[in-house]
């Protein structure tokens, strides 16, 4: 008895191939763009900040030359306190100005004044290459004073106001554009670009004359899907479980970002907290005690999933720091819960990239199509389970795209210096 009353719980979880095949269906791609092409080198060395995912990131790239062109790249970490993703903009950007001044410091590069790529993970509107507005703060930021404004004119200002160092010109991706050109570096077929971590998204190449925003039919465009908001305006309503919506009310965005609350890493851990919290109140877990760990919003991390999965004694001794008392059957329940929602969240994905597949094969008119996913993020990288049935997923819903993944070797941050490469030398050609 219990254990169907379990599986009642979870049952909204479970999504048929059918279902999902409905929400591919209704994930028409629609979004901002940002305008590259693939081009030549040009400059040798590169800046490059990488804001919005688990780390914000400062790095030097460079081009070496030994058999063939190479790139090289020194990074490093600078951690954004809590306080700070819920300050001001001009504490935000004075301290990404801070820690690029360091880092010029450490790599013996003050003086000289370089380009910068600039990986912003969060939906913009992108004028230009060098100008991008914040249409709104996501995955746990909201500092005032910077939605509708520029973020590189802030960066930029954020620079001056110290006054000790310069930047060159500035081009402006987010993690995904990023992320397909560091992995299109390995794989020319790639044009797809996704990102499953703290939060997820995807861009892809778009045909220009389906882009009516930009003036030009040749040639193709890179689109940020900005999946993430999938859903906002209702129509994943049928699927939603009343634990994502108390994920949603609770965050500190409500009513926006739904497809990316039910999938990304800064949220899985929650559900599976509220769920368990709920069996638990049933009496179907833990003889129906809690914790006041387990009661504290945030405490189960998403990362508590992977491990779960990975083995019951880890879920076992994750129960035990937790502070719950469990028996054998306990830790089973829990490790059910937690491979229900990371199978969803999977599936989810699987349906929207399915979409963004399609439309590539039906762009260009073709029977069959083989390309390749350049991916990111700590979900997909960690997960045990996750790649494997994201990828089955999408080979039932798209039979007639062949899709290679290729997981990203170094983020984003390259991807972005090879962006300001192209604008830069788009920018000299244009003279
Ligand atoms: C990194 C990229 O590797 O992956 C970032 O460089 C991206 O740009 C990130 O945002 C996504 O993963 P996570 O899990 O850190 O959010
Ligand atoms: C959020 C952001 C988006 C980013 C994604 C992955 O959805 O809005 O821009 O690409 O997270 O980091």
């Amino acid at each position: 008895v219990c254990c169907v009353q379990v599986q009642d719980y979870l049952e909204p979880f479970r999504l048929s191939l059918e279902k999902l095949q409905e929400v591919s269906a209704r994930a028409t791609p629609d979004g901002t763009g940002s305008n590259w092409r693939r081009h030549i080198w040009g400059h040798e060395n590169f800046l490059a900040l990488d804001l919005g995912g688990t780390n914000f990131r400062v790095l030097h790239v460079r081009v070496v030359e030994e058999e063939q062109k190479m790139l090289k790249m020194d990074s490093q970490i600078c951690a954004i306190p809590q306080e700070m993703m819920l300050g001001t903009g001009e504490q935000l950007f004075d301290h990404i100005a801070a820690c690029l001044g360091d880092f010029l410091v450490s790599q013996d590069l003050k003086g000289h004044t370089l380009p910068l790529g600039f990986t912003f993970s969060f939906p913009c509107e992108q004028k230009e290459i060098d100008k991008s507005i914040l249409i709104r703060w996501t995955k746990g930021f909201k500092c005032s004073g910077v939605e509708g404004e520029d973020v590189v004119k802030l960066l930029k200002e954020a620079i001056q106001r110290r006054g000790d160092y310069d930047i060159g010109s500035v081009a402006m991706v987010n993690d995904t554009v990023g992320t397909m050109m560091s992995c299109g570096y390995r794989d020319q077929s790639c044009e797809i670009g996704m990102i499953i971590g703290t939060g997820t998204n995807a861009c892809y190449m778009e045909e220009m004359k389906n882009v009516k925003r930009v003036e030009g039919e040749a040639g193709r465009m890179c689109i940020n899907t900005e999946w993430g908001g999938f859903g906002d305006d209702g129509s994943l309503r049928d699927i939603l479980t009343e634990f994502d919506v108390v994920v949603d009310e609770t965050s500190i965005n409500p009513g926006v970002h739904t497809f990316e609350k039910m999938i990304s890493g800064m949220y899985l851990g929650e559900i599976v907290r509220l769920v368990l919290v709920r069996l638990a109140k049933e009496k179907l877990l833990f003889k129906g005690q809690t914790s006041k760990d387990l009661l504290t919003p945030n405490t189960f991390q998403t990362k508590f999933i992977s491990e779960i999965e990975d083995g019951l004694e880890n879920a076992q001794n994750i129960l035990t720091k937790l502070g719950l008392k469990w028996d054998d059957v306990d830790s089973r329940v829990v490790r059910l819960v937690c491979d229900t929602i990371s199978s969803r969240s999977a599936r989810l994905c699987a349906a929207a990239l399915a979409t963004l597949a399609n439309r590539i094969r039906v762009n260009r008119g073709l029977d069959h199509l083989k390309t390749t996913v350049g991916v990111d993020g700590t979900v997909y990288r960690k997960h045990p389970n996750f790649s494997k049935e994201l990828q089955a997923t999408v080979r039932l819903l798209a039979p007639k795209c062949d899709i290679t993944f290729l997981v990203s070797e170094d983020g984003s941050g390259k991807g972005a210096a090879m962006v300001t490469a192209v604008a830069q030398r788009l920018a000299l050609q244009s003279r």
